[in-house]
């Protein structure tokens, strides 16, 4: 079954902790937390106290996204403030460093995940492949949310779906970036089986509707 994990980046944050109460209640079930650093994306969102603050409310699993320069220096702390999968870049080290990184992580017990840029071929996963419980494909450029969905991406995901299939079947593939309800069935269809929805979800009228149509039966 698809997996739905809403982007608290479209949250209120002054009532960040009703959103999160709410998105479980709405049969979410991931929280995806971004975590921008004004240099490796051309933003700045939040930090690592604000990531334990949310883990103390937060009855979801929080699948945290860094969008940081060189993330090996902060996947220990990611970690320890309760991260539940911990997501970094592919372009953001060396592969060296990456590969730390990646089992950094999978040893305090926090499922490892690697992302790809929109402009970063799926090759770019295969060394790593085997250190991952989840790929994620950018399918806006990251930085911001509300962005419209790049749909010349469908065929790099279906790459990624075949490469996972074959080397690492139980790894989780998610797509991030204007995802919504028309888009989510392009994306399950190219072998996506998580979703990250910010704007269209905090912006739906019924978000619980939201996600059961997230989820609906493929036609
Ligand atoms: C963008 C972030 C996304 C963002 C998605 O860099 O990684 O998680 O919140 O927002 P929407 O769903 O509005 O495109
Ligand atoms: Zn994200």
């Amino acid at each position: 079954m698809v997996k739905i994990a809403p982007s608290i980046l479209s949250a209120d944050f002054v009532n960040l902790e009703r959103d999160i109460t709410r998105a479980a209640a709405d049969r979410a079930d991931w929280l995806h937390v971004d975590v921008m650093d004004g240099l490796f994306v051309p933003n700045i969102s939040i930090g690592l106290p604000v990531v334990a603050a949310i883990k103390r409310v937060s009855p979801l699993p929080l699948d945290v996204h860094l969008m940081i320069d060189r993330p090996l220096r902060y996947v220990e702390r990611f970690c320890e403030a309760g991260a539940g999968l911990l997501t970094v870049h592919v372009e953001a080290d060396t592969e060296e460093n990456t590969r730390r990184a990646l089992s950094v992580i999978r040893e305090r017990g926090v499922i490892p995940a690697l992302c790809i840029k929109p402009k970063t071929p799926a090759e770019a996963v295969l060394p790593f492949l085997e250190q991952c419980g989840m790929i994620l494909m950018m399918t806006v450029e990251p930085g911001f949310g509300g962005q419209s969905f790049m749909r010349e991406l469908l065929p790099k995901l279906e790459q990624l779906r075949a490469y996972i299939d074959r080397y690492q079947p139980d790894c989780y593939l998610e797509v991030d970036g204007g995802i919504n309800e028309n888009t989510a069935l392009e994306v399950r269809r190219s072998g996506a089986n998580v979703l990250v929805a910010g704007s269209s979800y905090f912006g739906a009228p019924d978000r619980a509707a939201f996600v059961q149509a997230l989820k609906r039966e493929m036609p």
